[in-house]
């Protein structure tokens, strides 16, 4: 295979299960017909890279004209090969309006039988003859490309560097709040499945403590500082999960 093929077939393996599951169906066409839909609308954004995190928050975004690095403009709004109706707020138009904020590029090729790009770059992580960008919301692999893909309020939007070749697209859920030097704990599940997963380290970014996930996806840290933390979910095989931040009293 090219390093083309890959991705593509990937795309039209995503469509043809969502087309079976359903799933097609509803993304593409759950949404009454309206006549403005492509109100600014803020989606929880994560973009991770090969090494790092390259942004992860809320993200305003509605449908437009993107251009990549090299320079390609196109519409952005999910009308893109037909995919929607009406224009709306789309995956990569989040990726864009990401890239502005926080001052990282982004490139693509131009796939013109798709009327969209496939995301070749984001900020310093590019794709390999192997590794290739992914697109998820919800934990789910989207059935079409990032401009086709609509978003609404709420949802969570992750670019995925190696995305075909991680086992699980990790999830972190833990508390908001802890009292210092008391057990906290921390669960690591499949963000698709739910399955636990067992052997993720959780970080403390920025230093605090570290811990790795028992057999029902546990861990316990204790903060021996108050102040907030930001703790975070590892596996080699995975992609590493959300932050969960939380404030220690
Ligand atoms: C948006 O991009 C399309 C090409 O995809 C172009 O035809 C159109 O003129 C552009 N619109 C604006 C407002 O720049
Ligand atoms: C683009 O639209 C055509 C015609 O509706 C369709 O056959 C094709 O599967 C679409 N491509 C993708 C990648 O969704
Ligand atoms: C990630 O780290 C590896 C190993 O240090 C390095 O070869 C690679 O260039 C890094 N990737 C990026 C995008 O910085
Ligand atoms: C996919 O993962 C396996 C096991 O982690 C690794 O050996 C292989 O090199 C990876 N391939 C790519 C393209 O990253
Ligand atoms: C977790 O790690 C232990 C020790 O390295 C190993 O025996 C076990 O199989 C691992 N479990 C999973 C689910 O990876
Ligand atoms: C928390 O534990 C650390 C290390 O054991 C200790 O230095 C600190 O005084 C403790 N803080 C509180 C509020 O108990």
């Amino acid at each position: 295979m090219t390093a083309r093929q890959v991705p593509l077939v990937s795309l039209f393996l995503s469509l043809f299960l969502s087309l079976i599951s359903g799933t097609y169906h509803v993304s593409a066409t759950s949404t009454p017909p309206s006549k403005d839909l492509n109100i600014p609308t803020v989606v929880d954004l994560r973009i991770e890279g090969q090494n790092r995190t390259i942004f992860s928050g809320p993200i305003r975004t509605r449908g437009h004209n993107v251009t990549s690095a090299s320079g390609v403009t196109l519409h952005c709004d999910g009308t893109n090969n037909h995919t929607n109706p009406t224009p709306g707020p789309t995956c990569t138009s989040a990726l864009d309006d990401a890239s502005k904020q926080a001052g990282f590029s982004w490139d693509g090729e131009l796939f013109t039988e798709f009327d969209d790009f496939l995301i070749t770059r984001i900020a310093r992580s590019e794709q390999t003859a192997t590794e290739f960008w992914g697109i998820l919301v919800d934990f789910q692999f989207t059935p079409v490309g990032g401009c086709q893909q609509q978003v609404k309020h709420g949802d969570k939007v992750l670019f995925a560097f190696n995305a075909f070749n991680k086992t699980h697209f990790l999830s972190l859920a833990g508390p908001k709040a802890a009292a210092v030097n008391s057990s906290t704990t921390f669960a690591v599940t499949d963000g698709a499945s739910g399955e636990k997963i067992a052997n993720a380290t959780v970080v403390t970014l920025r230093g605090g403590p570290v811990g790795i996930t028992n057999a029902d996806g546990e861990v316990s840290l204790e903060f021996g500082k108050t102040g907030i933390h930001v703790v975070k979910a590892f596996r080699e095989d995975s992609i590493r999960s959300n932050h969960v931040k939380l404030v220690v009293t």
